[in-house]
């Protein structure tokens, strides 16, 4: 969003671009609401997009592509080696963030499976402000395991610190001494902290963890497939940049990482993703993994549209005035959620606005699953499709019990450019009824329980009849409403 001040001195978040393409949607009554949310399994990865009305589940692959991206998907040169839009992506990427090489992949974890297979070895440990899930599983698949040591603020609900996903360089320089340099696979810093409220990274963190990682010989890899949001807050909020190009901030960061990957499914407002590295010995050992997991090395899984659209689109990240509406869209939907009582993370980050389950549920016990509950709770309420996470997306420790989430969150991913004011208006009304109606919501508890990644497709059932009585409540306070 550009600098525009409204007469009312009220803080819109006008948009910066105009829709010239829609999609139809649809809003089932809330009964049809909690019957498609019963066939689901309670889990909102579950539901058909047809019976979902504004789809927060997440930004990955869905934001809203660009009139120029579109443009260039026409332009792809479709061969299996050496493909023209290869070396374009390649020239854009390097160009962007001053790496040398280019790795393609067909997704996020791909890089992860890539990284992880070349570096991680059974028994090393991955140092890391915090994990994704993805992350985590692929680290321990290739028998290595996870440290987080993210900054104490960072796993506070509410704070005031601009930055709560940076690395705690205490705790960095500890592990390093209690582990040793030899046994730590990598330390990866994640843009834009998915799972722990889209918190934002500083720069000064980026270079004091690049530092020390070059002082210790130990591979420092970042995780850039939230940074679009990011470099918007390191421009805003670290003094130092308020008047930096958002290149120079996206060129500094890969500058400092010996590994740089991203989801372009996020990153790029694309599908697929990419490793990049100016270090050649990295990137030796890597490429040998593209033929064999994702595809040739100048597609890499990706299809030549997907790549012309990403070129686009890690191009058009760079302009302020793109970046800027996501985060200033989430700012407003905390803002009118925390006006109405509703705990939120704080300061709003990236990503998505993200309710606290905990607070809003207190009366439901932690082990029935407290943000699953919610979500599918939203869901029924006003078929906004949210993300649980919190303990349903966590995997249970070797000896069976759950392992407790830090956090208890729901995530109502904001994509890009996707949704209007008024859609954010009518959400955040839905969750300030659900707020004031609160103890009608019960627990969750597994009917199937995939063993890997089980919050993607287990199903579960509620706790006594308590969908019935919210749908009952809806009808008395809402009329016909839908
Ligand atoms: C921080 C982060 N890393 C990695 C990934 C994995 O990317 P993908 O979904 O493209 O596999 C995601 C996806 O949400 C992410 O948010």
């Amino acid at each position: 969003m550009s600098k525009i001040t409204f007469m009312s001195g009220e803080k819109v978040p006008l948009e910066m671009h105009k829709v010239r393409m829609v999609q139809k949607l649809n809003l089932l009554p809330v009964e049809d609401r909690a019957r498609k949310m019963e066939e689901a399994g309670y889990n909102t990865f579950l539901l058909k997009n047809r019976d979902v009305f504004l789809d927060m589940l997440t930004d990955s692959g869905v934001n809203a592509m660009s009139d120029n991206q579109y443009a260039a998907m026409m332009q792809a040169d479709d061969s299996y080696a050496g493909s023209e839009t290869f070396y374009k992506l390649e020239k854009v990427l390097q160009d962007t963030f001053g790496m040398k090489y280019f790795l393609p992949a067909h997704q996020g974890r791909a890089c992860e499976h890539i990284i992880a297979r070349t570096l991680v070895t059974p028994g090393s440990v991955a140092l890391m402000n915090y994990h994704f899930t993805t992350t985590k599983a692929l680290i321990t698949l290739s028998g290595g395991s996870v440290e987080e040591i993210i900054d104490d603020e960072g796993l506070k609900i509410e704070s005031s610190a601009s930055f709560k996903g940076d690395i705690d360089i205490e705790k960095l320089n500890e592990a390093i001494k209690r582990i040793g340099k030899d046994k730590i696979s990598f330390v990866r810093i994640e843009a834009g902290t998915n799972l722990v409220g889209g918190q934002p990274v500083s720069m000064q963190n980026i270079r004091d963890v690049s530092r020390i990682c070059r002082k210790e010989g130990i591979v420092f890899v970042f995780d850039a497939s939230l940074l679009a949001d990011n470099l918007y807050f390191i421009k805003t909020r670290e003094e130092e940049f308020k008047n930096s190009e958002i290149i120079d901030i996206a060129r500094e960061i890969g500058s400092l990482s010996d590994i740089f990957y991203f989801s372009g499914r996020k990153l790029g407002t694309a599908r697929g993703g990419g490793i990049l590295t100016s270090d050649e010995k990295l990137h030796a050992r890597m490429r040998e993994l593209i033929p064999l997991f994702e595809g040739f090395i100048t597609y890499g899984g990706m299809s030549v549209r997907e790549m012309e659209a990403m070129a686009v689109g890690i191009r058009e990240t760079m302009d302020y005035n793109v970046i800027s509406q996501t985060p200033v869209f989430i700012e407003a939907l905390s803002n009118e959620l925390i006006s109405k009582g509703v705990p939120v993370v704080t300061p709003p980050g990236g990503l998505g606005c993200h309710v606290d389950a905990s607070r809003f549920c207190e009366h439901i016990p932690r082990n029935q699953y407290i943000a699953g509950s919610l979500n599918a709770a939203i869901f029924i309420a006003s078929g906004v499709r949210g993300m649980e996470r919190g303990t349903l997306s966590e995997q249970r420790n070797e000896d069976g019990s759950e392992q407790m989430a830090d956090m208890e969150l729901v995530r109502l991913a904001i994509p890009k450019r996707v949704f209007t004011l008024s859609q954010i208006k009518y959400t955040a009304d839905r969750i300030s009824w659900l707020f004031k109606n609160r103890r009608l919501i019960g627990g969750l508890e597994f009917i199937e329980e995939p063993s890997v990644l089980r919050f993607f497709f287990g199903r579960l059932k509620p706790i006594g009849d308590w969908p019935e009585l919210l749908v009952r409540q809806f009808r008395k306070d809402f009329g016909d409403s839908l």
